[in-house]
């Protein structure tokens, strides 16, 4: 398995360029099972995660091309072509499914469009239990029906599915994702209450209307979607991703320099940037995106607790944990959307660091320097949280399982490494 070796202590200057953003393009390539016709996204980043979905999606009869993979692209993202023309499987097997939970998604657009699916329930994963009731709940709403065999849902929907009005008891963004889409199909009117606003949930129905699909209410809770008989092919382009965004804003944050993070959206972090610039951080827009600056001065430590959009992201939580590890005075960061998601915090403590969990609270208090270790994390945001920890060290980090990393993080070594980190991957 491949590592990822750091020296810490080199400051970051230059500029990099923000990659589209993998969970708005995961839902925006399932959307292609609502059509017949192609569906062209551009700006799609390289990452394991992409690969897997493409998987699951010819496995159910999507046609793909995929063009953008040479060196000279690896700036301008890659063009997938999805075509749906004929689905000739409404089955996502569990070895899939599994692997990659947003793949759940598709059960959505099968029922919509084929009236039936067979989806393996994804799994828990290393940061909670996740379950995917409240899509199964909404699906039903919607007339669906459910029955979960040998692992299986096994959906029907012999009319087709029906408008519905639905409130979430709390907000999810994949299944505001999954209903969507279903609903943009099914007969009649379907109102969904206390909906996820996530950027991610604009940009998939920003492309389900170009598709011709009739959605008002984006950027809010509430979502009225009035169904079609039918979703035309598109071209989208794929937003930028404001979780690496986010991440780079922090890595220069804890090893200070200067870098323009060219592409980024300072609209999709709305609750990064005050948190960075109360602590010290200094943040401005550009006409190419935003310039992110720290100087030898420390930074405080801060108070945050994390929340659906516009809230601070929980995909921000371990990055930002890193950061204050060397914050000056104590930092108390709560997380409310997932129940496992502090496993970065053991890791930072072999770094060096000071960090008490008390329940869905970390108290973590600023120690001068961080020191070089052997690190691994079990999910994606956590490795990168322990990335931003060696950039800050003293002495060398090795983070091991760079897989995770690869699932979220575009060339992640190369572009650090062009600001100039001391980061090389080593092969496994
Ligand atoms: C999306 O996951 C993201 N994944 C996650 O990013 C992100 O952390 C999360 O939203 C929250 O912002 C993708 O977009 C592919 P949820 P999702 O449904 O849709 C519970 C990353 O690192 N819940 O909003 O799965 C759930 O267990 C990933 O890129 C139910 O109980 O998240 C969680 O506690 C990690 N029942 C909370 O709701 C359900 O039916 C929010 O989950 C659905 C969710």
């Amino acid at each position: 398995m491949d590592k990822i070796q750091i020296k810490g202590g080199n400051r970051l200057n230059g500029e990099l360029k923000i990659s589209g953003a993998k969970n708005a393009a995961l839902p925006l390539m399932v959307a292609s099972l609502l059509s017949d016709e192609p569906l062209t996204l551009t700006n799609v980043p390289h990452l394991t995660d992409i690969s897997q979905l493409t998987e699951i999606l010819c496995g159910l009869g999507v046609d793909l091309v995929m063009n953008g993979d040479g060196h000279a692209e690896a700036e301008t993202g890659r063009v997938i072509t999805l075509t749906a023309r004929n689905i000739t499987s409404t089955f996502a097997p569990y070895d899939l499914v599994r692997k990659m939970r947003a793949s759940f998604l598709v059960i959505g657009p099968l029922l919509a469009r084929c009236h039936q699916a067979q989806v393996s329930l994804p799994g828990g994963c290393a940061i909670g239990t996740r379950p995917v009731d409240l899509h199964l709940k909404g699906l039903e709403a919607m007339g669906a029906e459910i029955e979960l065999i040998e692992g299986y849902v096994h959906a029907k929907a012999p009319g087709g599915l029906k408008g519905a009005h639905f409130h979430f008891p709390f907000v999810s963004v994949g299944a505001t994702e999954n209903l969507m889409m279903a609903a943009s199909l099914a007969k009649g009117t379907t109102v969904l209450e206390n909906a996820a606003q996530e950027p991610e949930i604009t940009d998939l129905g920003l492309c389900l209307m170009a598709m011709g699909a009739k959605i008002s209410g984006l950027n809010t809770r509430t979502l009225t979607i009035e169904g079609v008989d039918r979703l035309n092919g598109t071209a989208y382009r794929v937003m930028p991703d404001r979780i690496e965004t986010g991440t780079y804003l922090m890595a220069v944050a804890a090893a200070g320099g200067e870098v323009e993070l060219i592409g980024a959206r300072s609209d999709l972090i709305g609750a990064v940037i005050p948190l960075l610039s109360n602590a010290g951080v200094k943040i401005g827009e550009t006409n190419r995106g935003i310039k992110v600056s720290r100087n030898g001065a420390h930074y405080e430590g801060v108070e945050v607790t994390t929340e659906p959009y516009p809230g601070f992201p929980t995909d921000l939580q371990a990055q930002l944990m890193a950061l204050v590890c060397t914050a000056k005075g104590t930092s108390r960061i709560t997380e409310t959307i997932f129940e496992n998601r502090f496993m970065h915090a053991p890791e930072l403590l072999r770094m060096g660091a000071d960090i008490a969990i008390e329940h869905q609270t970390a108290v973590i208090r600023g120690v001068e320097r961080l020191k070089g270790a052997q690190v691994m994390a079990t999910d994606l945001r956590a490795s990168v949280g322990l990335v931003i920890a060696g950039l800050a060290a003293e002495g060398e980090t090795t983070v091991n399982r760079v897989y995770h990393l690869d699932r979220g993080f575009e060339r992640i070594e190369e572009k650090l490494g062009g600001l100039g980190a001391d980061i090389r991957r080593i092969k496994g």
